[in-house]
């Protein structure tokens, strides 16, 4: 991300991957974030990170929680006024997600493979139903600009998503990944209905952070660095695909 210039718009910038990628980008002075987050005011190592040395690019932290229609529209009319008329997002980075435990009826206990109403539509709808509705409400930003112009909406998925790779170890994440391959089928939607744009379902690999956990083997530092290659590189023959975060192509 050196010498170009990037407007960027991030979901979940709070912490983790979210986070990373915000510090990453905002060390360059060209680039521009809008880094939003649920809850700015609590969001204590994104605003440490805006105030220090390393931050060199703009950066704007809003409100936007995904879950909620009203908040997502009143982030995308700030974007709009921040933007003005001939402003526009290069890359949209649909990050946030959730991956909730439901609770067995029995014994009450945290299984992260049970079936629960509640923690199952919760998960739905910040995995699938956000990332839709944000970039339902950013697209218009993200088409301004010349039809040569490339632009991409990074839709945040999962190695658990994917049913041709499904492995014995992995059956305990039944509702989180029912809901990233939802999230893989938005993707192919989104691609085929705005073909001018490059949309990718992607992954940061099994990394550190409070959804990785400690026991993750990634680094997240070294898994945002790959992101934004990925970002740099794809092309428009890319769109509508499931790719690793060096772009290698995963089974759906
Ligand atoms: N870490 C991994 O190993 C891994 C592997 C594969 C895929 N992923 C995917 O990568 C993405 C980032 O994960 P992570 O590891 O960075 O997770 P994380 O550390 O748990 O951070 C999740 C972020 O999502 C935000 N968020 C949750 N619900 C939201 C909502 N309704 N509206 C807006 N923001 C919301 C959180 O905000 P708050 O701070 O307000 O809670 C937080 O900023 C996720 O989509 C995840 O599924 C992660």
């Amino acid at each position: 991300m050196a010498n170009r210039a990037r407007t960027v718009l991030i979901t979940g910038a709070s912490r983790g991957v979210g986070l990373e990628l915000t510090r990453q980008l905002l060390r360059s002075p060209q680039n521009s974030v809008f880094a939003t987050c649920r809850s700015p005011s609590s969001a204590v190592a994104l605003n440490e990170l805006i105030r220090g040395p390393d931050t060199k690019g703009t950066v704007h932290i809003l409100q936007l929680d995904q879950d909620d229609e009203k908040s997502v529209s009143a982030a995308a009319t700030k974007v709009g006024e921040i933007l003005r008329a001939d402003g526009r997002i290069d890359y949209l980075i649909n990050n946030a997600g959730v991956n909730l435990v439901g609770r067995t009826p029995k014994d009450g206990s945290d299984v992260p493979s049970a079936l629960e109403r509640k923690s199952f539509l919760a998960t739905m709808t910040t995995n699938v139903l956000g990332p839709a509705l944000v970039t339902q409400a950013f697209l218009p930003f993200v088409m301004r600009g010349g039809e040569d112009d490339r632009r991409v909406v990074l839709n945040m998925s999962s190695e658990l998503s994917s049913l041709g790779l499904l492995d014995e170890a992995w059956y305990k994440t039944t509702c989180y990944s029912i809901s990233k391959a939802g999230l893989n089928m938005l993707t192919r939607h989104q691609a085929h209905e705005n073909p001018s744009v490059i949309f990718l379902a992607s992954t940061p690999g099994w990394v550190k952070t409070d959804l990785g956990g400690e026991d993750a083997p990634g680094d997240v530092e070294e898994s945002v660095s790959k992101l934004l290659r990925l970002l740099e590189r794809a092309e428009l023959k890319d769109s509508g695909t499931f790719v690793n975060n060096e772009g290698r192509k995963l089974p759906w």
